[in-house]
This record gives C-alpha cells, structure tokens and sequence, in this order.
C-alpha cells in the first residue's frame, strides 16, 4: 500500500506527478492555507506532510497525527516546525538546502543596491509624473562599490552573498556563531568581525542566519544604535530576528539611513510604520522566488518525503 501524504499548499504539476508514483497524494491546488483544526483533520490519517513555511508543525498538532512520519518543508528555514516534538515522536524532518542559496543571495544584493539608489522611491515619483528634468543634486544615493559590507550569518547563503560583493569591489566582514574555516574565508574573501566590530564597521549589513530563540530580536534597538547612522540594514533571512518596532524608530529618527526587508515579524502583516517611511525598500518575502528555484525547493521536497515514507534515508534530513 502506498503512503498517504498531503500537499499543504499549492506545488507545480511535475511535482506532485512525482509523489502520486510513490504515495497517495491529496494536494491543495486551490492554495488556501490550512487552519490548525483543518490540517489537524487533514493530517489524522496521513503518513507524511508536504508543508510551506506558512505551516505551523508543532507539538499540538503532532499529537493529532498519529499516522505522522515525515515532515518535508519546502524551505531551507523550519522554524515554523517544532523539530524536537517530530524527534520525541521518531518524525523525520526535511528542508531544502543548497537549492536556493544563489536566488537568496540576488534578492539580498537586490536589496541592498536598491535601498542604496533609491530605486523604489524614484519609480514612484516617476510613475506619479513628478519628473520635471535632470538636476546635479537630484536622488543623491550611496555607492555600494567599495563599500564595507558586513554579514551575519556564513552559511551558504552568507557564502554566495560574499561572492558576490567581490564584484562590486566590497570590502566583506563577516559574524557567524562559530568562525568559519580559513578556506571559506579565503574563497569569499570575508574576515571575522566581533558582531560589535561588524555593526560599527559596516556600512551595509545583510542578516543572513537562521530564526531561533536566541536569534530572536538579535538586531534590537541596542544594536542599531551600534551601526553607523549612514548603515544600511537588509533582512533577507527570517523576521524575528529584527525587532520591527526599533527598527521603524531608528529608521524614522535617522539612527541608520534605510532598510531593505523582505520578511517581516508577524508577516504577512507587517508593522504599519514602515509603510511611513521612505528610506525602507520593502518586498513580500521573495528571497527565492524565481521560477527554477521554487520549482526546485518543491521538487527537492517532493524527493525528501518519498525517500523518508520509504524507508530510505532523506537527502536533507534535519533530525537524523
Ligand atoms: C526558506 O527557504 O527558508 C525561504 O525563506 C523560503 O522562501
């Protein structure tokens, strides 16, 4: 018999083709996100679950799922799965690594030149036809090449956006938990920074680590009060790991001079003082989506739930 799975949200066709030849498959083409009582109901009777950051997967509905054996999100980030409640049941827990980094790292750098040049602010005053003719002082930005650019977080994603900066001629200063190998350091061309120094230093910073409890406001009131008033901040990674609130203040009392975000605490709602504000780029969490690379994630999803449902070991298993 094959496994029973659902499919939480919307995938491509290809996708769930490729499951239908291994498990029972009850998709959500219509894309409407489940609640906590519907999944709950959905999952009672199911072998495994394909879900999207958007899920909640913690210990109240595990405990609903008594057929559950596979937990397969189609992101890189799982902060929205409880994985130490999946471990205590013998759940297995997939991600999907590696596929999105190059996306991730175009979008940040996306980001940071557009906060930089101002592109969002001058579309808007050309489309509300308030261009009257060139002037020398005119939308005055900040140049992004020679800049010294700080990341937090050198994982891959951390690793790609450093690769890049070497073509705008970046200087790169990097914190991570723990220091990466001097060959990594050496290949990105990226030197260790205290997360003081790289908040004092940088004059662009780009978040890149992974939500967790003690990632949770790690750029606080305290710590943007630490950068540069001329620093950039991009948050490419998870919201949470920003407090909003303090960031809508020091963007508001120049305390840094922009922000460009695309995720957010709470989003899809977001807090209504960004919306204020000009100096803040502001995009609904897109870091990977481009058409390959959502096709990837989902296909790489898909991969990891049939080999977890048939007693293979996933590719990208986070709670071996
Ligand atoms: C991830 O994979 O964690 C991304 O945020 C999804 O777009």
């Amino acid at each position: 018999m094959k496994p029973k799975i659902i499919i939480t949200r919307e995938v491509f066709d290809d996708v769930i083709d490729y499951l239908k030849q291994y498990c029972e498959v009850d998709d959500n083409q219509a894309d409407a996100p489940y609640t906590a009582d519907a999944l709950a109901a959905k999952l009672a009777d199911r072998d495994g679950v394909m879900c999207a950051l958007t899920d909640r997967i913690d210990a109240a509905l595990i405990a609903r799922c008594p057929q559950l054996k596979a937990v397969a999100n189609i992101a890189v980030g799982y902060n929205n799965i409880d994985v130490p409640a999946c471990s205590a049941r013998g759940i297995k827990v997939t991600n999907t690594p590696g596929v999105l980094d190059d996306s991730t790292a175009d979008l940040a750098f996306a980001l940071m030149l557009s906060t930089a040049r101002r592109i969002t602010e001058v579309e808007s005053y050309i489309r509300n036809s308030e261009w009257t003719g060139w002037r020398l002082k005119q939308w005055l930005g900040v140049d992004v090449h020679h800049a010294t650019l700080g990341i937090i977080g050198m994982g891959r994603i951390g690793q790609a956006i450093a690769r890049r900066a070497r073509g705008f001629d970046m200087k790169v200063i990097y914190h991570n938990r723990k220091r990466v190998a001097p060959e990594i350091e050496q290949r990105v061309n990226a030197s260790y920074a205290s997360m003081d120094d790289l908040l004092a230093q940088a004059d662009f910073i780009i978040l890149q680590m992974p939500y967790s409890p003690e990632t949770h406001h790690l750029i606080d009131a305290k710590a943007l009060a630490k950068m540069k008033p001329t620093a950039i901040l991009i948050n490419s990674t998870r919201g949470g790991v920003v407090d909003d609130k303090a960031l809508v203040a020091a963007l508001k009392n120049g305390v840094i001079r922009a922000a460009g975000l695309d995720v957010f605490e709470g989003e899809p709602k977001l807090d209504p003082g960004f919306l204020e504000l000009k100096n803040v780029v502001l995009v609904p969490h897109i870091g990977s989506s481009t058409e390959a690379t959502r096709r990837a994630m989902a296909m790489t999803a898909a991969k990891n739930l049939v080999a977890a449902l048939t007693g293979q070991k996933p590719p990208n298993w986070v709670n071996p």
